[in-house]
């Protein structure tokens, strides 16, 4: 096989789904916030696997961890028990803000695929009907690709061709107190599917006193609140949990992405409420609780709670947005920056709208990968540990970006 860019990209054309776009290099080895492509390029990586990487690339006790556990025990299935995933298990029941006990999974949208289940057998235990178990969720949501998941993400280019949909969903603007209020009124709603921060949706965090009011509809009403933390989570915002940030204690909350910090895995953490919902033989999955992936994803876990790591999303939080406010004052590009910890969010201005992905490109051509989150959207997700240096080298790859974005413009 022909390792040269074109001839790869060529083959992902011929034997891949259509299903993505990737841009069009091909990267070959990683170290911390620094990537190179297969043509030895080096760049800074603000995108970290899409917040993945949230220890950034070949972390020594990551891959320690692996190695060891490679030669020990890769797979069990869930007929039996073994140490890793009992470990991991524990760890984030007492890192949680509740008592938690552990569904284990693969992926985002398979955690969330849980907690619907999840949510609607617990009320089915209290006897509700079907028509009773409605889930709510919010406009501008991202909760996965699965049918269910997807249904739940309330955003119509999502479900586009894809109906029938499963029913016993329905939809609110996100940070709209009042109307999550009516749209629980008739009591039918058995559970409330959040984004403390929305990710996908273009980086929304909820506004004061929006996560509070749903714990208080949710107790008012007999629901679940379920927060999906699986963009936000795991250390993104400067805390372990999003849910800390608001002060507010869900029933459930969903990770993925950084949980293995590149090691594919997922969670449901549930809490007392819920404890019982689902029985024996309710709901399974073969890989969940995997020894390998829950080696990795306890390594990662012991890291991204260490205090100077939480301390050093804070301070480059800090330092990224001041970055952009300095590249804002030089270009006039954004009309704001938001966003919490190391998950920020610069919305274009009017005059730019759907230039992201233009953004995107020239932030390639100047050896920086960067996100978006929508078309209006630049999203900054780095690994937590980044450095002052990736930082700031990162912003100088920016500027040079956005003066070939401008003058492309002008021409
Ligand atoms: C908030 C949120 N929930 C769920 C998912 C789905 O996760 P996965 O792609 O691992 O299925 C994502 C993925 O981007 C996400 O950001």
């Amino acid at each position: 096989m022909s390792e040269d860019t074109a001839a790869l990209h060529a083959l992902a054309q011929r034997y891949y789904l259509p299903v993505y776009r990737p841009r069009r290099i091909v990267l070959d080895h990683g170290r911390g916030s620094r990537l190179w492509d297969i043509e030895g390029r080096e760049y800074v990586d603000f995108g970290a696997g899409i917040a993945v990487n949230a220890l950034g690339h070949a972390h020594p006790a990551l891959v320690a961890a692996i190695n060891e556990q490679a030669g020990k025990l890769w797979h069990t299935s869930n007929v039996f028990v073994s140490g890793p995933p009992l470990r991991l298990a524990r760890a984030l029941s007492e890192a949680a803000p509740f008592d938690a006990q552990v569904f284990f999974c693969n992926s985002g949208a398979e955690a969330n695929e849980a907690a619907i289940k999840l949510a609607r057998q617990w009320a089915t235990s209290q006897g509700r009907e079907p028509a009773q178990r409605v889930i709510l969720s919010f406009r501008g949501s991202f909760h996965g690709r699965t049918l269910a998941a997807v249904t739940a993400t309330a955003q119509p280019k999502y479900h586009e061709g894809f109906e029938p949909l499963p029913p016993g969903f329905r939809y609110c603007d996100f940070n709209d107190l009042d109307a999550a209020a009516q749209a629980m009124a008739g009591g039918d709603v058995c559970a409330v599917l959040v984004e403390p921060m929305q990710g996908e949706g273009g980086v929304t965090p909820a506004t004061a006193g929006f996560l509070e009011g749903l714990r208080e509809l949710c107790d008012r009403h007999r629901a679940l609140l379920v927060f999906d933390e699986i963009q936000c989570g795991m250390g993104r915002t400067g805390r372990l949990f999003a849910c800390e940030d608001a002060g507010v204690v869900p029933d459930v909350v969903t990770l993925a992405k950084a949980l293995g910090s590149g090691f594919p895995i997922g969670a449901m953490l549930v809490g007392p409420t819920a404890h019982d919902a689902l029985r024996f033989g309710q709901h399974g999955t073969t890989f969940g609780g995997n020894p390998l992936a829950c080696a990795v994803a306890g390594a990662a876990l012991r890291e991204l709670s260490a205090p100077a790591l939480l301390d050093n999303v804070s301070r480059q939080s800090t330092a990224l947005r001041e970055g952009l406010a300095a590249l804002d004052t030089e270009f006039g590009l954004f009309d704001e920056v938001r966003g919490r910890g190391l998950m920020l969010g610069a919305q274009l201005r009017p005059e730019h709208a759907g230039q992201a992905g233009a953004i995107l490109d020239l932030c390639i051509d100047h050896g920086l990968l960067l996100l978006q989150a929508g078309p209006d959207v630049l999203r900054f997700v780095p690994a937590l540990n980044i450095t002052d240096a990736d930082i700031s080298e990162g912003l100088r790859r920016l500027r040079e970006a956005l003066v070939g974005f401008l003058g492309a413009r002008r021409d």
